[in-house]
């Protein structure tokens, strides 16, 4: 399959390093004979999206020139936006089995072979460095800087070939399209212009307002759930499952949105990840890219529209998709209707929002949430899964 939609991939080509069904069964021998790196969820997904081309143009973990491209400039060594490092840390130990050009056999915890890595590179680096250009901050209480803190010293880099994918809870299975399938199916349905929606919570009714602003302008909806890993606290990916098919059954319009989800773990980088989500929905073929208010923020760590005002830094060519920026949207009681700061007279007492905290104290008291907030499909759902305790 080639490329279809009308948008190029990110960097021109649209990477696959998943090996050839035919070489699969002599390629897995070899490998299961190489030396056996075992990799956490985050590494998994990274694996899998770099496989596919979800990365594209990352055909590996990056090595060092890259490495500190992105995390100083934002930028691949050649330039190229990039803003998120995808790194494969490793402990010191580890490193020190490894040689360069060595082949290494990279595997799930649960004992899955998925792939290989190409050594090309072994560095130290910085992860103070990382997290203040990165993430904005040092503080342990950002849960990505936390992360960073547990990781290895040493950064693992180079090309990686794709085995197999790695085993998905079953409530994603249809709906886990990689980007050649994206792009195959907008080009299918005579999208030209597709805008991307990326999300880790259920879709509430702002949400729902953004996106439906955003689809009278273009052919087509991409909702683009992540469901990698995500911090401890954010409602459950199947749970969130569940209320997007039920959005879909109940809201949406039957031909003119793809609900698919995006296998990526969260970074919680706010204005980076906002420019790594758009460039990577460039890759499954999304011409346009929503960006409202606190995109991937947590905690107070990002201004509300910090996420918005880095696409200042980057010129349109260099990205190539548009992003569709809305400012923080809510019901208005005088309105009677879901609007947003730039649309509404009224004052801050007469709007329903509530913040993700909120949603789990009124959940967990055994409230409902009001329609005004979200569908009442949708609070059905949010309500059962607080009574299995699931949230
Ligand atoms: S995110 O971490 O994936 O960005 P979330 O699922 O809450 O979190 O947001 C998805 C998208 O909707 C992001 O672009 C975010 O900025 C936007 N968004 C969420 N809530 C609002 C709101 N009330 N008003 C405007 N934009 C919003």
């Amino acid at each position: 399959m080639g490329t279809f939609t009308t948008i190029a991939p990110h960097g021109g080509s649209l990477v696959n390093r998943q090996v050839r069904e035919e070489d699969r069964e002599a390629r897995r021998e070899q490998a299961a004979r190489l030396k056996r790196l075992e990799l956490g969820l985050r590494e998994v997904s990274d694996l899998m999206l770099l496989g596919v081309g979800g990365f594209s143009p990352l055909e590996g973990f990056l090595t060092s020139a890259d490495y500190h491209s992105v995390v100083r400039e934002g930028r691949l060594a050649s330039g190229l936006p990039w803003t998120i490092p995808i790194i494969l840390p490793v402990s010191a130990d580890v490193a020190a089995a490894v040689r360069l050009g060595d082949e290494i056999g990279l595997w799930t915890l649960g004992n899955h072979l998925l792939g290989t890595l190409e050594v090309r590179d072994k560095f130290r680096y910085d992860k103070e460095e990382q997290a203040r250009k990165v993430f904005g901050t040092t503080d342990r209480h950002h849960p990505a800087v936390d992360y960073l803190h547990n990781c290895g010293e040493v950064l693992v880099g180079g090309p990686i070939s794709l085995l197999d994918l790695p085993p998905v809870d079953p409530c994603y299975e249809s709906f886990l399209l990689h980007p050649r399938e994206t792009r195959y199916l907008f080009q299918q349905k005579g999208w030209r212009t597709v805008v991307g929606f990326q999300t880790r919570n259920p879709v509430h009714r702002a949400h729902e307002y953004i996106q439906k602003c955003a689809l009278e302008t273009v052919d087509g909806l991409l909702l683009h759930p992540l469901v990698g890993e995500t911090k401890s606290d954010d409602i459950p990916g199947p749970v969130r499952m569940e209320c997007y098919r039920a959005l879909m059954d109940h809201y949406y319009p039957r031909d003119r949105v793809v609900l698919s989800v995006f296998p990526a773990a969260m970074r919680y980088a706010g204005p980076r990840e906002a420019i790594f989500h758009a460039v990577v929905r460039k890759n499954y073929g999304c011409t346009h890219f929503i960006v409202g208010r606190d995109h991937a923020g947590v905690g107070n760590f990002y201004g509300p529209y910090d996420a918005q005002r880095i696409f200042e830094r980057y010129t349109p060519d260099e990205l190539a998709i548009t992003p569709m920026f809305f400012d923080f949207t809510f019901y208005c009681r005088r309105c009677a209707h879901i609007v947003s700061e730039k649309t509404c007279r009224h004052d801050e007492d007469d709007r329903i929002f509530f913040s993700g905290t909120r949603v789990r104290e009124l959940l967990a008291r055994g409230q409902s949430l009001p329609e005004e907030f979200t569908r009442p499909e949708i609070a059905r759902i949010l309500a059962a899964a607080s009574r299995r305790h699931e949230l």
